[in-house]
């Protein structure tokens, strides 16, 4: 699964991708060559991201009341994205990315100055805005799934601009595709019962992409 690290390009964004930690499922052959200091930049962000985004998992734990490695010890491998979002004379007509939840356990969006991404709440899409260094966090559906529903994966999807070009940094934090991902036996009860089946990260992500009925993994 890790040939989906080449470049696609979907709708109106070019995406490149490729893991970033831990070593063992790094393969530099998926890295661009271009610039020349792409691997050394890239290593120090991944120290920072990985410091981060252990923080953020800690406090997603205490959260649930369990113990500060519990989501941790789902999570292990992060990826980078690299989104390009050329201008285009028509946003209004085109999209970047569709409406969708992130597959992954959670995001951390690091976008340029050039305003797109929006977020479903309340039935409206909000724009969100751009605040200089600041991260975005965008939950996804492993941790809905591991929080028995506590934790609200997001609706989200990218807008172009007429004139800007747009690019965001996202790291997918994730677990190794063999992982069974279902919610945290502490959290479910009689009283509350498991809202999600316990299904490899793998299977998860070919069911949601080949479209197949989720529902039924999910009741
Ligand atoms: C994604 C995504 C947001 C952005 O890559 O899944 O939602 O701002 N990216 O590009
Ligand atoms: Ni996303």
């Amino acid at each position: 699964m890790h040939e989906v690290d080449l470049e696609n390009k979907i709708g109106t964004v070019d995406q490149l991708s490729h893991n970033i930690w831990p070593p063992s499922s790094v393969n530099y052959k998926y890295w661009p060559k271009n610039p020349l200091d792409y691997r050394e930049v890239n290593e120090e962000y991944t120290r920072q991201i990985k410091m981060l985004s252990e923080k953020i998992m800690e406090w997603l734990s205490k959260g649930l009341g369990l113990q500060g490695e519990a989501v941790k010890e789902v999570m292990s491998e992060y990826m980078m994205l690299v989104n390009y979002y050329p201008p285009c004379p028509h946003p209004d007509l085109i999209q970047g990315l569709d409406p969708h939840t992130d597959v992954n356990g959670f995001t951390l969006v690091l976008p340029n100055e050039v305003p797109g991404l929006q977020v479903f709440k309340d039935d409206h899409w909000i724009d969100l805005k751009h605040i200089p260094s600041a991260i975005i966090v965008i939950i996804g559906d492993q941790i809905l799934r591991l929080s028995n529903g506590r934790y609200k994966n997001v609706l989200h999807k990218t807008t172009v601009d007429k004139e800007r070009t747009r690019m965001s940094w996202p790291v997918l934090v994730r677990p190794t595709y063999d992982t069974v991902v279902g919610p945290f036996p502490e959290l479910t009860s009689q009283d509350d019962p498991p809202k999600f089946k316990p299904i490899a990260y793998k299977d998860y992500i070919y069911h949601k992409f080949s479209k197949l009925p989720i529902v039924h993994l999910d009741s």
